[in-house]
């Protein structure tokens, strides 16, 4: 079981996780400003979520 830490939080979550939705579902802020409104709700289409990943993870998809 993967394990994620962030801001200080450490996280258990399911393999294949959506990284995204996990943090947030931890009250882990990932918007500053603005993009906490105006963002593109996990399409991968504006960035604003981009986090930085140590470890063995996954191959990227879409
Ligand atoms: S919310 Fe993650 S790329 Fe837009």
């Amino acid at each position: 079981m993967p394990t994620v830490t962030a801001q200080g939080k450490t996280i258990q979550c399911e393999a294949g996780a959506n990284l995204r939705q996990v943090l947030l579902a931890h009250g882990v802020e990932l918007y500053n400003g603005q993009a906490k409104v105006i963002n593109c709700r996990s399409l991968g289409t504006c960035g604003t979520c981009a986090v930085a990943i140590e470890g063995e993870v996954s191959a990227t998809n879409w």
